[in-house]
């Protein structure tokens, strides 16, 4: 098919490999590259083993990659030959100078603008695509308008909102895509282009625009949102587990309520993943930055529940188990912060394996997909520690279970045969409320769930 229209995205990542997968997908008269600086992972994009494991996005990159999708090291030249340019690079929290663990880290950002004014021969239309906080744009417009000349820059802000384990789901049936622009003829026009390439699969209703300011603002502001009910949720259970009340029954009654809705209230060890934490830090920042203390300290809250509920479900297990964890050997069930994703960043997982080993527990982990990355983030930990496959072996003599992650693999697997393989009284500890609690007890498990009273035997 000849192609229409070139496309470049700066950054390989979680976001910028599938959602560009996708445009490919949907738009094969397009021809679009993807560039990073690292190079092994444009290899690994480039090779069978994808660098991101993500259902679905094999299939449509086997379909497209070397047709009208290519993933390519030599950034400047496709600077050169594209003039649509999606800026996908990490923007993590700061960890040094002012603003440190804090702030969004724009090193990153930056160096591409520059970069891309650098490389430029002609006009482009430059699309933030990462979360930034609210004004990054302006520095970009400022970068890239230093230098005289013809060409011009308009910069518009298209942040994504797919989650990791449903990204493919996500792009192709997104609740909205959101654009944001300058109201200026150029950045109008910009936006359309943009909207083009959208509406090739995106109902127009669903595409909203509005301007960079309120666009960059509303995915720090959706991403808190989501934490909050997280949050919200996690801190009822702790009043459930006093009470005896059973917090997926008062979850299933606050959602009813259509104002509320049922999404986002599942308890459990507190949210993980690369984006909410940093992204609610970036807020707080912004918000002491323009002196509203009130309301930096109501978003810092989230974050302060969010850790509670982690240090609450360890404290748990040590007091369960007699008040020590001394050479017990303790398994852990999944290791990546969410289902469907091989992504360790910020996992629960990772916090509560340090206390474990803090304890001075023998900690075995187990898990589908991410025990790669479990290994990597463990590298440094002085303690006993050990990656095994096969959940039914690493069972073998442990003292507890933890289900960490909520994999459905985990609902499936034969408890019974778990049971007969450890050491006895057996403690399980459901960090998602995933299981059959009642099931489990007549096992033989000791049971504690999170925001529910625990089944014990003794
Ligand atoms: P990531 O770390 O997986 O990928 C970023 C990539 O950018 C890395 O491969 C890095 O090498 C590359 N990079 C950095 N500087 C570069 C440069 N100057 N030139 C070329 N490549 C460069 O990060 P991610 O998870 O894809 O997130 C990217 C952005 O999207 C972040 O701002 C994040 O907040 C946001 N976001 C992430 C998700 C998600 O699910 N992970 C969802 C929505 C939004
Ligand atoms: C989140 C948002 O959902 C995306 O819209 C956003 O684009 C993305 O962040 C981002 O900006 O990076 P993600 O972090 O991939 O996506 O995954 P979520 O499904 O939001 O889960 C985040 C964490 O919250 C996970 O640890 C999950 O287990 C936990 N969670 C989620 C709960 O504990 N309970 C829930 O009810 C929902």
């Amino acid at each position: 098919m000849a192609i229409r229209k070139k496309i470049l995205c700066i950054g390989a990542g979680y976001v910028g490999g599938p959602s560009m997968a996708m445009i490919a997908h949907k738009c094969p008269d397009y021809r679009v590259t993807v560039v990073d600086i690292n190079p092994e992972r444009i290899d690994a994009w480039n090779s069978e083993q994808l660098p991101v494991f993500e259902p679905g996005l094999d299939t449509i990159v086997k379909k497209t990659r070397g047709k009208n999708l290519f993933f390519r090291k030599d950034i400047e030249n496709q600077i050169r030959d594209n003039d649509i340019i999606f800026v996908s690079v990490n923007t993590p929290t700061k960890s040094y100078g002012a603003g440190a663990h804090m702030a969004a880290d724009l090193q990153y950002v930056e160096k591409t603008a520059r970069q891309i004014l650098k490389n430029a021969q002609s006009s482009k239309i430059v699309i933030e695509k990462s979360t930034l906080p609210v004004k990054t744009a302006l520095a970009m417009e400022k970068i890239l308008s230093s230098r005289k000349g013809k060409i011009r820059f308009d910069v518009l802000s298209n942040p994504e909102f797919m989650a990791e384990g449903t990204a493919v789901k996500d792009l192709e049936n997104p609740d909205r895509v959101l654009i944001g622009s300058r109201e200026t003829p150029g950045g109008l026009k910009a936006r359309d282009h943009l909207i083009k390439i959208y509406t090739r699969w995106v109902p127009l209703n669903r595409i909203i625009t509005s301007s960079i300011w309120s666009s960059e603002l509303s995915k720090l502001v959706a991403n808190a949102f989501l934490a909050q009910r997280v949050s919200s949720i996690n801190s009822i259970s702790a009043l459930c587990e006093k009470t005896d009340a059973d917090i997926d029954e008062v979850a299933r009654a606050v959602g009813m309520d259509k104002r509320i809705g049922d999404r986002f209230l599942k308890a459990g060890i507190g949210f993980g993943g690369s984006c909410f934490k940093k992204d609610i830090l970036n807020l707080v920042y912004l918000c002491n930055h323009y002196g509203l203390r009130d309301v930096s300290a109501y978003w810092e809250n989230v974050l302060r529940i969010n850790e509670y509920q982690r240090e609450r479900f360890v404290n748990h297990i040590l007091h369960s188990m007699f008040g020590t964890l001394s050479e017990k050997k303790i398994l852990i069930l999944g290791f990546a912060f969410k289902a469907d994703t091989g992504d360790t960043r910020e996992s629960p997982a990772f916090y509560i394996t340090q206390k474990l080993v803090a304890e001075q527990a023998d900690v075995v982990i187990s898990d589908p997909r991410a025990l790669k990355n479990a290994a990597a983030d463990l590298s440094g930990i002085k303690g006993n520690v050990k990656f095994v496959d096969d959940p039914y072996r690493a069972a073998a003599d442990c003292h507890a279970v933890l289900i960490l992650t909520d994999w459905d693999l985990y609902r499936r697997l034969d408890y019974r045969k778990i049971y007969r393989s450890m050491i006895k009284p057996a403690f399980l500890f459901d960090g998602r409320n995933i299981l059959d609690h009642q099931q489990c007890f007549s096992i033989g498990f000791n049971v504690y769930p999170i925001g529910k009273r625990a089944l014990t035997h003794f």
